[in-house]
């Protein structure tokens, strides 16, 4: 996938990445977003989660995954039987990209340039941290760390060992689980969902 190829041979600390990462302008989603989202968590964490893009509430906390996608997946991974404090978690994209409607951002998908611009810091992560497993959260985050050919619905459940860097277990993104309409529909993706978060134990534990 992009986000592998570049040469991290140097990488500094987590800090001092994010702190660079915070000027990043490789495209141009830094004009419209509060700031840059940086992953955060432990430097000796075996598991990545890796979302899309920070949202509304991320980009203003300058935190990833604390909005409702954030809450979602919290409860999941404690359903699963995995403690988030193990997992450094962060995004394919670091900038909030969002239309503006009124008052209200809409998140808005970024393309394939934005996602390979900003594959340079997910590489620089990884190469940092080591993990022994990536969860790739949604098409976005698959495609950055696996590039074209996997779809989500056919993949999810499975780990993928990619040329170079840590295998990578492909799932749904958790903001799925907020647009899903119907009781049964919603408890079925949500099992489902949990369901794939049970191999993180598995490959990591
Ligand atoms: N959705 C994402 O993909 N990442 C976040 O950090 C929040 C919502």
């Amino acid at each position: 996938g992009p986000a592998l190829t570049a040469d991290h041979a140097n990488a500094p600390s987590l800090a001092a990445l994010g702190e660079e990462a915070s000027g990043c302008k490789r495209c141009d989603l830094y004009r419209d977003a509060t700031r840059l989202v940086f992953g955060e968590g432990p430097r000796d964490a075996r598991v990545v989660l890796v979302g899309e893009q920070p949202g509304d509430r991320e980009d203003i906390a300058g935190r990833p995954f604390v909005g409702p996608a954030g809450r979602v997946l919290d409860e999941c991974l404690a359903e699963a039987g995995v403690d988030r404090n193990i997992c450094y978690v962060t995004n394919a994209v670091k900038h909030f990209k969002f239309t503006q409607r009124g008052k209200r951002r809409l998140h808005s998908r970024p393309n394939a340039g934005e996602v390979r611009a900003c594959a340079w810091w997910l590489g620089a992560e990884l190469d940092v941290l080591r993990p022994t497993l990536v969860v790739a959260l949604g098409a976005t985050a698959a495609y950055a760390l696996l590039g074209n050919g996997i779809k989500v619905t056919a993949a999810r459940g499975q780990v993928f060992v990619p040329p170079s860097g840590p295998p990578v277990l492909v799932t749904i993104h958790p903001s799925y689980l907020l647009r899903v309409r119907g009781h049964a529909d919603v408890a079925a993706a949500r099992d489902a969902f949990v369901e794939d978060l049970r191999h993180i134990a598995e490959h990591a534990g």
